[in-house]
C-alpha cells in the first residue's frame, strides 16, 4: 500500500511575524501511497505545518526558521506557493477554500493546472469524484452547501494532478453522514489516482477511520504518533479525543498522559 518516503519534514521551526514560534521542531515522514493524518486541538500547529509544507506561508507573514522539508528529494522549505503546486503538492486550505463569487466551473477552471489538461479534462476529473459537482457547475460557489463548497474545494485541488494532496479540516461544521462521504472520496482518490494525502482534523475519529498513520500535534510538538489502527485503539487518544473519558473535563493530551501515569504509579 505503501512505498518509499515522498515527503520528510524533519525537525522544523515556523515563526510568525518574527516573534510568534507556532511550530518547533516537528519531524514526520509520508510515504507513497499513504494516507497520514495530524490531530491536535486548537492552536497546536497543524495548519501551519501544512501551511509550511505547501509554501503559504507568506501571506500570513511566516516563516521557516529551522529544520527542513524535502519532497521526492528536492529542498522546498520557504519555496514559493506556486513553485511547489508545480512539484506536485496541492492545498485544500483551512479557509477560504473556494472563490466565493465564482460559480462551480470557474473555480474549477481557476487553480493551477499542468498545460496539457485543458479546461474539459479538468472538469471530467472533477466529476469523476464528485458527480453532484456536475448538477451544480453553474451555480455561484457562495450559494453550495458547506459539503458541496468541501467537494469543490477538493475537486479544486484534485485538477493541479498533484501526487501530495494536503486537506485542511475537512470535516468542520458539517454533518456526520457528509463527512464519511468525503472520507470515502478521498480513499477513490488514493486508489484510483494513486494521490499520497495528508489530512489534518480536530476530530481523531473521522480522520484515523481512513488513515494508515498518524501523528498527533500539541503546542507545536509532536507527542504521539504511530499507524492508524494502534492510536484508534490507544488509551489515551480515546480517552481525550474520541470522547471515551471518564473523567469529566477535557485536559490536554499531555495532562491525560500525566494523569493515567499517576493512575499507574498510585492506583
Ligand atoms: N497568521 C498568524 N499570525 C500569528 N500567529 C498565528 C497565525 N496563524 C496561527 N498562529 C499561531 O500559531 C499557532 C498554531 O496555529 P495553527 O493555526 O497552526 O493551529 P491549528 O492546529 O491549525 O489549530 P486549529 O485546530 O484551531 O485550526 C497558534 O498559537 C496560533 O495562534
Ligand atoms: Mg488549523
Amino acid at each position: 500500500m505503501s512505498g518509499p518516503a515522498l515527503l520528510t519534514v524533519e525537525k522544523l521551526e515556523v515563526v510568525y511575524h518574527r516573534t510568534i514560534t507556532a511550530v518547533q521542531g516537528i519531524s514526520l515522514s509520508v510515504r507513497k501511497g499513504q494516507i497520514v493524518a495530524i490531530l491536535g486541538t486548537n492552536g497546536a500547529g497543524k495548519s501551519t505545518t501544512l501551511r509550511a509544507i505547501s509554501g503559504f506561508l507568506g501571506i500570513d507573514d511566516a516563516r521557516v526558521t529551522d529544520g527542513s522539508i524535502t519532497f521526492n528529494d528536492k529542498r522546498i522549505e520557504n519555496r514559493q506557493p506556486n513553485e511547489i503546486t508545480r512539484l506536485g503538492i496541492a492545498l485544500v486550505p483551512e479557509r477560504e477554500k473556494v472563490f466565493p463569487n465564482l460559480t462551480v466551473v470557474e473555480n474549477l477552471a481557476a487553480p493551477f493546472a499542468p498545460s496539457r489538461y485543458n479546461r474539459r479534462d479538468s472538469e471530467n476529473l472533477a466529476y469523476q469524484f464528485f458527480p453532484r459537482l456536475a448538477e451544480l457547475r453553474s451555480r455561484t460557489a457562495g450559494l453550495l452547501s458547506g459539503g458541496e463548497r468541501q467537494m469543490l474545494a477538493l475537486a479544486s485541488a484534485l485538477v493541479c494532478r498533484p501526487e501530495l494532496l494536503l486537506v485542511d479540516e475537512l470535516s468542520l461544521g458539517l454533518a456526520p453522514v457528509v463527512v464519511q462521504d468525503l472520507m470515502a472520496r478521498l480513499v477513490q482518490i488514493r486508489h484510483e489516482l494513486g494521490t499520497t494525502i495528508v489530512i489534518v482534523e480536530q476530530s481523531a475519529a473521522v480522520a484515523l477511520s481512513i488513515a494508515d498513520y498518524g501523528y498527533v500535534l500539541e503546542n507545536g510538538r509532536v507527542v504521539l504518533d504511530g499507524e492508524g489502527a494502534r492510536l484508534r485503539a490507544h488509551g489515551d487518544i480515546q480517552e481525550f479525543y474520541l470522547g471515551q473519558s471518564s473523567g469529566s473535563k477535557r485536559r490536554s493530551y499531555r495532562s491525560v498522559k500525566q494523569y493515567r501515569r499517576s493512575r499507574r504509579w498510585y492506583g
